[in-house]
């Protein structure tokens, strides 16, 4: 794959590290690649970072026609920068494509492509603790077409974005409210995939939630309204009698590479980790009973999210004292050192990001 760079003229000032913040800085360039019928994926090119021209009918902002995924790149203490089964995200996306009737990009390019623009920009990815550059790969229906069918064209684009650490302060455990009001995704649906929509689909839970003082939304299965399924835009864990239990994937829930890992790592050190259905009423219950010792999310942002209370209907469930627990602290610590190189990465799960 020829790739066709264009440096920028007009380098920007690199935001200050410890105030870097989610997704508010980007950096000076961009990766751009097209689809068409007849010539496939072509034109891969890096070009400084700035706005598209889109034709106001351009399908993605009518009828949602996009996808994305989200991957971050590690700087070690020795200074080399590293990804985290980042393969496994061009899988994923590959798979949100089909889903969404969108034409797949080999993943050995997308990788290359990612490595080449990460190449160009590597002095922005930080180097304070906790900090990375976030990586978001997206795919957009192009054509200028009101209609509802599937693009005939589309764009392929990389952007970078230097992020602060989650957890500045250390951990903060969140307050979650369990709504029944509002479903995320249902099994048949997009919930499996990295799409928009879901995304859209969340808003307004969320902004009930926080108008009630809590940071999510702990989301239920969109049929029965009784099984749990993902929490805000994580993964879910509870651990019930010293066994660790996340809701397995059913079509509707997002198959984090996070989820993956904290599940290999439990059976690694001897945790009994089972990926099944599991209904509110078994965490209540578990609650009531005292088995229920920790819930945390899992994903790429914020690793593991550790919950000290969940509100379902009249019930407040309060977890583990409000405190970090160790099943939560240990997974959080294995595996931000795996990503940032300072434990032993016994799986093979990083790589050389240059
Ligand atoms: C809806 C949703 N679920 C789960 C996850 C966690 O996935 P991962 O661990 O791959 O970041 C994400 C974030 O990417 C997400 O958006």
């Amino acid at each position: 794959m020829q790739i066709q760079i264009k440096k920028t003229d007009s380098p920007k000032l690199k935001p200050d590290e410890t105030h870097l913040g989610f997704g508010i800085h980007f950096t000076d360039h961009m990766l751009n690649m097209d689809y068409t019928v007849d010539r496939g994926w072509h034109h891969p090119r890096i070009e400084p970072y700035g706005p598209f021209v889109l034709n106001p009918a351009t399908m993605v902002l009518h009828y949602g026609q996009g996808i994305f995924e989200g991957l971050k790149a590690y700087r070690t203490d020795s200074g080399d920068i590293q990804l985290f089964r980042p393969r496994e995200n061009f899988e994923r996306l590959a798979k949100s494509a089909q889903l969404l009737c969108m034409p797949p990009i080999d993943v050995d390019q997308a990788l290359e492509a990612m490595r080449t623009l990460l190449r160009i920009e590597q002095d922005w990815v930080p180097r304070e603790p906790g900090t990375s550059l976030y990586i978001r790969p997206t795919m957009i229906a192009t054509d200028p077409f009101l209609g509802v069918r599937a693009s005939h064209t589309y764009r392929f684009f990389i952007i970078l974005s230097p992020v602060g650490a989650y957890y500045p302060q250390g951990f903060n455990p969140v307050k979650i409210l369990v709504t029944r009001e509002h479903v995320r995704t249902v099994r048949g649906g997009l919930g499996c995939a990295k799409t928009m929509a879901n995304y859209a689909a969340s808003l307004l839970a969320g902004q009930k939630a926080e108008q009630e003082g809590y940071t999510q939304v702990l989301w239920l299965d969109g049929i029965e309204q009784k099984y749990v399924e993902e929490v805000g835009s994580m993964n879910i864990f509870f651990v019930i009698d010293d066994e660790l239990i996340t809701p397995m994937l059913n079509g509707s829930i997002l198959s984090g590479i996070t989820r993956k890992s904290v599940l290999q790592l439990a059976r690694r050190w001897g945790i009994p980790a089972t990926e099944r259905r599991i209904s509110i009423d078994e965490v209540i219950d578990a609650n009531r009973s005292g088995k229920l010792t920790e819930v945390f999310g899992s994903g790429t942002a914020a690793v593991i999210s550790p919950v000290s209370e969940l509100k379902y209907e009249d019930n407040i469930l309060s977890v583990g004292d409000g405190k970090v627990g160790p099943v939560a602290q240990r997974l959080f610590d294995t595996l931000t050192g795996i990503q940032y190189g300072r434990g032993k990465d016994e799986f093979g799960w990083t790589e050389p990001a240059l």
